[in-house]
C-alpha cells in the first residue's frame, strides 16, 4: 500500500485533485494489531506500545502503511525489503498523512475535516517547507508525534489546548533557530503570564485562546494590521462593535492604527488598570490635544466608579459583621458591577455620553448601599446607647444587694 500512498501523496502536493486510494485501506479493527504474522511489531516493541495508544491502531493502520517493508518476515533484512521507506523525511510525511487526511471521502465517516493540508499550504510554515523545501518549517508529526497520535480533546495529546503553547515554543523558543529570521522568542513566555495563557493554565477557561486561536493551527500566520480586530472580535464581540463605531475604528480599518494593539500586547494581553488610562493616550497623541484631554477624563470617571465600587462592598462587609440582612444590596451590587463592566465598552467606542449615563448608575447603586450601612451604624449607636439606662439599673440592684446582705449579717 505504501507506493500507492506516497504516489497518491506526491498527486496532492502539486496540488492534482486527490484520486480515491486504490488499494483498499478500509477500517479493520483492533485485531489487526494483534496479528502474529506482523514482524515489525515483534522488533520494534517501543514504537508498538506508543503506536497502539494511538488513534491509528484503532482503525487498522499497521506499520507497512507508513514504512513499507514486508511484515510477515522475521528477520531485518527481508522485513526492511520492498518499498521500504526507512524514516521518511519532512516532505514524505506531509504526503504520508494527507493521502487519508486530505482525501473528504474517507474522512467524512469520521466526522473530520479534510481540509489540513489545504490550510498548511497556505502558512508561512507551508510556505517554507513545501515551496523552499527548509526542514526549519515544522511537518505534521512535528505538532502531532508520529505514533503516539491523539485527537486534540485528549489531554496527553500535544495539540491539546494545555500542550499548545509548549508545542509550538518547541520552536518559537529556539534562540539559535529564530535568530535565523530575525524574530522575537518571548511569545509562549509572554502569552503564559497575560490574560489569555492564565485563563488557559490557571482557570482552565478554554474559551480562552491559545496559540491557535489568533493564529489558527494549520494555516498559521501572523495576522495582517487591518485584520487584527477581527482576530480578537471573534471572541470579544461586544467590544469589537464598540471599537468600529468610535473614533478608532475607521484608522483601524486603513491600518494607521494596529487594531486593539495600539492599546493591548497581542502576547501578553492584559486589561489596563484605571490608573494607566491617561498615559496610553499620550503613547499616540499629543499631550495638551482634546484626545488626551479626554484620556485624562476618562481615567477619572473610572477611577471613581471602582473606589464607589470598593466602599460599597466595605460596606455589605461591614452590615454582614452587624448581623444585617443583605440580600438587597448584594443584589444592588451586583447591579453595579454590570453597569461598571459596561464602561469597558465605552473605553472602545469613547462615547462620552454613555459614560456618564454609566457612572451616574453605579454611583447611585453604591450610593444607596452606602446610605444604607450608615443609617444601620447608627441603629448600632441608639441600640449602645439605650443599653446605658440599663446597665446603670442592673449595677444599682446590684449594690442595693450588697448592702442588703451586709446589714443581715450578725
Ligand atoms: C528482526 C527485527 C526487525 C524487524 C522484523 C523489523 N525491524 Fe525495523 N529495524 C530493526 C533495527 C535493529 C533497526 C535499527 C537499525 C537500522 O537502522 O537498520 C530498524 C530500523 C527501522 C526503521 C528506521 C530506519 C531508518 O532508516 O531510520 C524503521 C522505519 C523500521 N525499522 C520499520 C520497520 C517496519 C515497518 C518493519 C515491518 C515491516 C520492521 N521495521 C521490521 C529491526 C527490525
Ligand atoms: C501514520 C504513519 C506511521 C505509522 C502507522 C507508523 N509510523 Fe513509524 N514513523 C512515522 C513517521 C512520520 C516517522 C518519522 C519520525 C518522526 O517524525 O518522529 C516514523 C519513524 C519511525 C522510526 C524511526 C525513527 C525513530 O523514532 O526511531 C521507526 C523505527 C518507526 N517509525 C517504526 C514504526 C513501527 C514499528 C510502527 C508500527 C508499530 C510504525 N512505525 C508505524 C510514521 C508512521
Ligand atoms: C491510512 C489512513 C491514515 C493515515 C496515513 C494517517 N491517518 Fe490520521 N487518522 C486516520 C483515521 C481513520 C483516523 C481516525 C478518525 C477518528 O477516530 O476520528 C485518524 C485520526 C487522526 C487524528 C485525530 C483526529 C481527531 O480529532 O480525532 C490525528 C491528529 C491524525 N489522524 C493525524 C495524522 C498524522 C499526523 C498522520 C501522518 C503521520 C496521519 N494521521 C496519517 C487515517 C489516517
Ligand atoms: C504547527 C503545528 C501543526 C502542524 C504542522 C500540523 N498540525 Fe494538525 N493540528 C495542530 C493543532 C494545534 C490541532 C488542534 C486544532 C484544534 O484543536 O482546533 C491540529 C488538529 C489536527 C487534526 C484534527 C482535526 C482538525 O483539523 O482539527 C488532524 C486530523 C490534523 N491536525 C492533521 C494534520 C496533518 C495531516 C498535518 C500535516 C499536513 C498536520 N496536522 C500538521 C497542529 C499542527
Ligand atoms: C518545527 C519547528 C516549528 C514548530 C513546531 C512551529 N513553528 Fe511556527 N515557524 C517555524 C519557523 C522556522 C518559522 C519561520 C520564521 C519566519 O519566517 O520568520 C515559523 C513561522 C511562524 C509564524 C509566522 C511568523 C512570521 O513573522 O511570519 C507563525 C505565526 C507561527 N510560526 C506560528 C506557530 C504556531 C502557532 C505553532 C504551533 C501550533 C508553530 N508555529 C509551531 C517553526 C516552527
Ligand atoms: C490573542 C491573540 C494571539 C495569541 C493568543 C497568540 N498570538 Fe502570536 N501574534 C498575534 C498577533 C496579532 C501577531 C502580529 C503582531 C503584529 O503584527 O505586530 C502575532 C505575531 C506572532 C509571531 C510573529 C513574530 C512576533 O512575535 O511578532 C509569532 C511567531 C507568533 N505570533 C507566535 C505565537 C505563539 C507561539 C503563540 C502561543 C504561545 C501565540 N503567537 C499566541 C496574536 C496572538
Ligand atoms: C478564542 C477567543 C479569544 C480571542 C481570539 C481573543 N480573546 Fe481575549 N479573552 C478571551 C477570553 C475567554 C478571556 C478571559 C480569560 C479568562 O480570564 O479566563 C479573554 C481575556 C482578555 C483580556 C483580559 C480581560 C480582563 O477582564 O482581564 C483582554 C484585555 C483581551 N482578552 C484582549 C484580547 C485581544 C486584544 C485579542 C486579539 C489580539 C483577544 N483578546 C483575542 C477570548 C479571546
Ligand atoms: C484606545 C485604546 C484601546 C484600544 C484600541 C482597545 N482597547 Fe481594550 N481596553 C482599553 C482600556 C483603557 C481598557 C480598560 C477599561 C476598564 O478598565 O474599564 C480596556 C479593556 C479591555 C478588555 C477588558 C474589559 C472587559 O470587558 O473584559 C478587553 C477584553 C479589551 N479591552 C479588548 C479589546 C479589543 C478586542 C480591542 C479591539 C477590538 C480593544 N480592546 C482595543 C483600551 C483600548
Ligand atoms: C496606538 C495609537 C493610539 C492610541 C494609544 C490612542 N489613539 Fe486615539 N487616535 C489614534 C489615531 C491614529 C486616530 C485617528 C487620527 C487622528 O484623528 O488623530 C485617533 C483618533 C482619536 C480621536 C478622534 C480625534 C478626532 O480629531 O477626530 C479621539 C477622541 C481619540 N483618538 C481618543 C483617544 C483616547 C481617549 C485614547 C486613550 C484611551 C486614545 N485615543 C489612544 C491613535 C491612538
Amino acid at each position: 500500500m505504501t507506493g500507492t500512498l506516497l504516489a497518491l501523496g506526491a498527486a496532492l502536493l502539486v496540488g492534482a485533485a486527490p484520486a480515491a486510494p486504490t488499494t483498499g485501506w478500509a477500517p479493520q479493527g483492533l485485531a489487526a494489531q494483534d496479528d502474529s504474522a506482523y514482524g515489525c511489531i515483534i522488533c520494534h516493541a517501543d514504537k508498538r506500545r506508543s503506536f497502539t495508544l494511538g488513534v491509528h491502531s484503532d482503525y487498522g493502520i499497521r506499520c507497512d502503511d507508513c514504512h513499507g517493508g514486508d511484515p510477515t518476515a522475521y528477520e531485518i533484512d527481508p522485513a526492511h525489503r520492498g518499498r521500504f521507506l526507512g524514516t521518511p523525511t519532512k516532505l514524505e510525511i506531509i504526503e504520508l498523512c494527507s493521502v487519508c487526511h486530505a482525501d473528504p471521502n474517507q474522512m467524512r465517516q469520521f466526522g473530520l475535516a479534510a481540509d489540513q493540508l489545504a490550510e498548511f499550504r497556505t502558512s508561512r510554515h507551508g510556505q517554507l517547507l513545501l515551496e523552499q523545501g527548509n526542514t526549519d518549517a515544522p511537518t505534521c508529526t512535528d505538532c502531532h508525534n508520529a505514533h503516539l497520535i491523539l485527537p486534540p480533546e485528549d489531554a496527553r495529546s500535544e495539540v491539546h489546548p494545555t500542550n499548545i503553547p509548549a508545542t509550538c515554543g518547541r520552536c518559537h523558543e529556539d534562540a539559535q533557530l529564530m535568530a535565523k529570521y530575525g524574530e522575537p522568542i518571548d511569545q509562549y513566555e509572554r502569552y503564559r503570564t497575560g490574560a489569555h495563557g492564565i485563563g488557559v493554565f490557571e482557570k482552565r477557561n478554554f474559551a480562552s485562546p491559545t496559540c491557535i486561536g489568533c493564529h489558527g493551527s494549520h494555516a498559521a500566520l501572523p495576522p495582517a494590521v487591518t485584520q487584527i480586530a477581527d482576530v480578537c472580535g471573534r471572541c470579544h464581540l461586544l467590544l469589537e462593535r464598540a471599537f468600529y463605531q468610535g473614533p478608532h475604528g475607521g484608522p483601524a480599518r486603513s491600518g494607521t492604527l494596529p487594531g486593539c494593539l495600539g492599546c493591548h500586547s497581542n502576547h501578553g494581553t492584559e486589561r489596563t488598570a484605571p490608573e494607566a488610562i491617561a498615559a496610553l493616550c499620550v503613547r499616540c497623541h499629543e499631550p495638551e490635544s482634546a484626545p488626551a484631554l479626554m484620556g485624562v477624563e476618562l481615567q477619572e470617571e473610572v477611577l471613581r466608579a471602582t473606589e464607589e465600587l470598593h466602599y460599597a462592598a466595605d460596606a455589605i462587609e461591614e452590615m454582614v459583621e452587624m448581623g444585617h440582612e443583605v440580600a438587597d444590596e448584594r443584589f444592588r451590587y451586583q447591579s453595579a458591577v454590570s453597569e461598571y463592566n459596561q464602561i469597558a465598552l465605552v473605553q472602545h467606542s469613547l462615547n462620552f455620553e454613555r459614560l456618564e449615563d454609566l457612572g451616574l448608575a453605579v454611583r447611585s447603586n453604591t450610593g444607596i448601599i452606602r446610605a444604607t450601612a450608615e443609617v444601620h451604624a447608627e441603629e448600632q449607636w441608639e441600640h449602645k446607647l439605650l443599653l446605658i439606662p440599663v446597665w446603670f439599673l442592673t449595677l444599682a440592684v446590684i449594690v442595693l444587694a450588697w448592702f442588703k446582705l451586709r446589714e443581715e449579717q450578725p
